[in-house]
């Protein structure tokens, strides 16, 4: 696919998720910024790998709910790798904590959408502007199904997953006669990251009532992301794309 020499920023690149789709962006030419938000030990790790692909690489410390450390991150990259012409926000918190609204705390609402939703404004807001003025963009948010179809336990997350595909149609609307497309990969469940703290009677449980009755390779979501990132899917803008086995269909 043709993004050879395009340079792509996966937030929360060193993750289980995030480190897949840079690889198979790197394997497709890009150029790669990988970010860490506290230590930069895995980004670096990644990066590395990167690097022994032929690719250049960035490993950059953001705390995506900080714009100012966003913005300093996305003009580190430019000077190290050049403008962000691909971005994927697939960083977030707190996917795993079962908490019920009623034992909520402000606190934890107001983390989990510092970090999935205004993570992604932040990213977006130092991003989208370069990739307007050269007529070329390609963002991608990693949502998920709690967001589609909620989750007990997932108030927060699921809120602000069902808020990128908002974000991500809004977006789209803003660069569709500018070269930008923006989209969002709807995940199920994936082998990687959280699913494997999932308790192990919790996921034969949500394995039982997929229609493929089995989690996700990885890659299997990077090579969508991939697809969506790339030139050939220079027509498709705005949309929500599922991937997740048949996760909503009647299964009995
Ligand atoms: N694994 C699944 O089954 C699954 C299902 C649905 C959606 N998702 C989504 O896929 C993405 C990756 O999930 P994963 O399973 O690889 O989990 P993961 O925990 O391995 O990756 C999350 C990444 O986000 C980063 N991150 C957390 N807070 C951050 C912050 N404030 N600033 C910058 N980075 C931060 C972490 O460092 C980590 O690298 C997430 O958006 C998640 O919601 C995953």
């Amino acid at each position: 696919m043709s993004i050879e020499g395009k340079v792509a920023l996966v937030t929360g690149g060193s993750g289980a998720l995030g480190r897949v789709y840079a690889l198979t962006l790197a394997n497709k030419g890009c150029n790669i910024a990988v970010t860490g938000h506290s230590k930069l030990e895995k980004a670096e790790a990644v990066a590395e790998e990167i690097r022994a692909l032929g690719r250049k690489a960035a490993a950059v410390k953001m705390d995506v709910s900080n714009l100012d450390e966003v913005q300093a991150g996305v003009q580190k990259i430019g000077a190290e790798l050049g403008p962000v012409d691909i971005l994927v926000n697939n960083a977030a918190f707190g996917i795993v904590r079962a908490v019920t609204l009623v034992n909520m705390s402000k606190a934890d609402w107001d983390r989990d959408l510092a970090v999935n939703l205004t993570g992604a404004f932040n990213t977006i807001k130092c991003c989208l502007p370069g990739m307007l003025e050269r007529g070329w963009g390609r963002i991608v948010n990693i949502s998920s199904i709690s967001g589609t179809m909620g989750g007990i336990g997932q108030c927060s997350y699921a809120a602000t997953k069902a808020g990128l595909i908002g974000l991500t149609k809004t977006v789209a609307l803003e660069g569709a006669r500018k070269g930008v497309t923006c989209n969002a990969v709807v995940l199920g469940v994936f082998w990687g990251g959280s699913f494997y703290e999932v308790a192990p009677e919790f996921r034969e449980r949500i394995i039982k009532r997929l229609a493929m009755r089995r989690a996700g390779d990885p890659q299997e979501v990077a090579n969508v992301v991939a697809f969506l990132a790339s030139e050939e899917a220079s027509y498709v803008t705005g949309e929500a794309i599922e991937v997740s086995g048949g996760a909503n269909l009647f299964t009995f």
